[in-house]
């Protein structure tokens, strides 16, 4: 941790966790293995991220754009998103650590669903860090999901502003993210936050999910802590 600036950390660091397919193919292994790999790597970011004093951690688990892939594949994502909560959820309370979801929960199955019900519910009180699951998430989903409901509320045209509409996100309890990781080297946003992400500072990383440590995180908070955060303003107004 040597050189991490502990008064200037991310409150909030969100991680869209890519590369899992091709980690196992480098390995001459199926797909599926990439995602079992991906595990590992969960638990050890989890587990760092808590330690280094982070509030909040968004992991991108699974899109609303992934149901388009093979039905083995997603049945398989699905088997070891249940296997893994039901395993984790002790790491989850070794650590202090609070668990919640953002997304379509409803669309997953209903296994899933009970089991993150059950490690949510468990976890409730835990303080030292909440670690949000992205589940059948995307953004455009999210937005729509919002203005659907703004509408049923009945709301004037006066009353929709940010800080009313922020509300109607699935994220309203988590503060914006300073931070937004990915992994495997694509430098796209692939339909994470998008509203969220209007001021965070975007690291990209070459290093495969699978391969992702603590070392992974230091350094990517670190690059963090280099930028100058502006926010529109001048570098001078900001020295003031
Ligand atoms: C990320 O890894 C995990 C999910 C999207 C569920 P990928 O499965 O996208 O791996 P690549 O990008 O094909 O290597
Ligand atoms: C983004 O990864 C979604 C998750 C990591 C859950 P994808 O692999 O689905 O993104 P694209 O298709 O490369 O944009
Ligand atoms: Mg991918």
């Amino acid at each position: 941790m040597e050189g991490i600036d502990k008064t200037n950390l991310p409150k909030h660091i969100a991680i869209t966790m890519d590369g899992n397919g091709r980690w196992a193919k480098t390995k001459g292994k199926v797909r599926i293995f990439g995602h079992q790999g991906g595990v590992k790597a969960v638990r050890e970011t989890v587990e760092a991220a808590a330690k280094i004093g982070i509030k909040y951690l968004t992991l991108y688990a699974f899109s609303t754009e992934n149901w388009d892939r093979p039905e083995n594949e997603i049945n398989a994502l699905m088997t070891l998103l249940v296997s893994s909560i039901h395993k984790e959820t002790k790491t989850l309370m070794n650590n202090n650590i609070q668990l919640t979801t953002i997304g379509n929960i409803k669309s997953l199955p209903s296994n899933a669903q009970k089991k993150l019900e059950e490690a949510i519910e468990k976890t409730k009180d835990n303080s030292k860090m909440m670690l949000v699951l992205a589940l059948s998430y995307s953004s455009r989903w999210e937005i729509l999901n919002a203005v659907e409901n703004i509408i049923k509320d009945g709301l004037t045209s006066n009353q929709v502003n940010e800080d009313t509409f922020r509300q109607y996100l699935t994220t309203k309890n988590v503060p914006d993210p300073e931070l937004l990781i990915r992994t495997s080297g694509e430098q796209r946003i692939s339909n994470f936050l998008l509203w969220q992400i209007a001021y965070s500072e975007l690291y990209f990383t070459d290093t495969l999910w699978p391969d992702f440590r603590k070392a992974d995180l230091e350094k990517a908070i670190l690059d963090y802590q280099s930028r100058e955060r502006r926010f529109g303003k001048t570098t001078e107004q900001r020295q003031k």
